[in-house]
């Protein structure tokens, strides 16, 4: 018989319930990668399914993107499959328009101009040479930067995306688990943690210790790149993290001329047991080919980190009944998810969890 590996062993290996935190019916608010912007020119519609919900993203001849419910409010017809006309989308089945807010323009069959039907919409916003989407028709904030380049010019590139058996708020947990760096990556982990809640629906983790020396590896490391090594990771909405690695390094100990790599990760589910995540490599725009060369870099360090810890994301039943004093940050950044607002594209709006059937110890999030 086969299950869902994340439905096996409920009852002889009980898990806390949460309530946003690993459900794959609870879909945040956040910002979701949609699409390769390339792959949506001027007067082109495409129906996508984004974090399972579906839509129809379009292009109007001005250049401006939108993107409502996919399905057309009179018979449900694909607005994918629809034609753009300036900046509305005419539905395939019986003509009828909307505009880019949702409101339905013309029933070719009514000669009335005041239509009362209208369709949901949400907001689009282009970075990053992708296609974003916000559950909602206004979002709170923009799709999340890397700290350091805040506000400057970037280039770009992507990575392949990839698949993951289990949810992406316990693959998002890599960048901050502390036993893990010291036994899969050979880190030390006494090292300085600090968090940062301030921003609305961010949690942004700065981790820094001292580069370990006992290996000969670890040593010829330590010569090049100095005495000390900081990262830092920062999430948005529970489905975007940004990761900026090497930072502050100093080169044989004295320059500080080697720059901070950073990348990006999308998340959202594939299907249910199954996430899909989509890597952006960035660097502060300087000239062609120094950000190719740069952008490079960022990718094998990528490749680097994920071919360590790969095998445990596809191995996992994320469990905390046995959490330690040390596993903080992952309790913290498990309330941090749990702190988040559900969306209207969940497939069901949480309730307060039941405690688990066994407590073995208390786990405080
Ligand atoms: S189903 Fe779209 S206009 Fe009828
Ligand atoms: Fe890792």
């Amino acid at each position: 018989m086969k299950i869902n590996p994340q439905n096996q062993n409920n009852l002889t290996q009980p898990r806390p319930s949460y309530k946003i935190f690993n459900k794959w019916e609870v879909v945040t608010n956040g910002w979701y990668e949609a699409l390769d912007s390339k792959k949506l020119g001027p007067g082109k519609a495409l129906g996508v399914d984004v974090a399972g919900q579906h839509l129809v993203l379009f292009r109007g001849e001005s250049g401006k993107v939108y993107a409502l419910d996919g399905f057309c409010p009179h018979m449900g017809v694909d607005l994918g499959i629809g034609k753009v006309i300036g900046e509305e989308i005419r539905c395939f089945f019986h003509h009828w328009k909307f505009d880019g807010k949702g409101q339905c323009r013309e029933i070719p069959c009514l000669s009335e101009k005041k239509l009362e039907v209208k369709t949901a919409t949400y907001k689009v916003q282009e970075k990053y040479g992708r296609i974003w989407v916000y559950p909602k028709s206004e979002a709170p904030y923009d799709v999340l930067e890397v700290p350091e380049l805040e506000g400057q010019k970037v280039s770009y590139s992507f990575g392949k995306s990839y698949k993951r058996r289990c949810h992406f708020h316990v693959t998002m947990i890599n960048g901050i688990d502390p036993q893990h760096l010291s036994t899969v990556h050979n880190i030390n982990m006494n090292m300085d943690v600090s968090i940062d809640y301030s921003e609305k629906d961010t949690i942004d983790i700065n981790l820094e210790g001292e580069t370990p020396n006992s290996r000969f590896s670890e040593k010829l490391v330590k010569k090049l790149l100095g005495d000390r090594y900081a990262y830092s990771m920062k999430y948005q909405g529970g489905c975007l993290a940004a990761l900026s690695v090497m930072k502050g390094v100093k080169l044989f100990n004295k320059w500080e001329i080697l720059p901070t790599l950073h990348m990006l990760f999308a998340y959202q589910s594939h299907r249910e047991g199954e996430t899909i995540v989509q890597p952006i490599f960035l660097t502060k725009k300087r000239n062609f080919l120094i950000d190719r060369i740069l952008l490079l870099f960022t990718k094998l360090a990528f490749k680097m980190l994920q071919g360590e810890d790969g095998e445990v994301y596809e191995n996992i039943r994320f469990n905390t009944q046995n959490l330690l004093p040390i596993d903080a940050p992952v309790t913290k950044y498990i309330k941090y998810i749990n702190g988040l607002t559900p969306s209207l594209w969940s497939r069901q709006i949480p309730t307060e969890p039941k405690p688990s059937i066994r407590k073995k110890r208390e786990v405080r999030v």
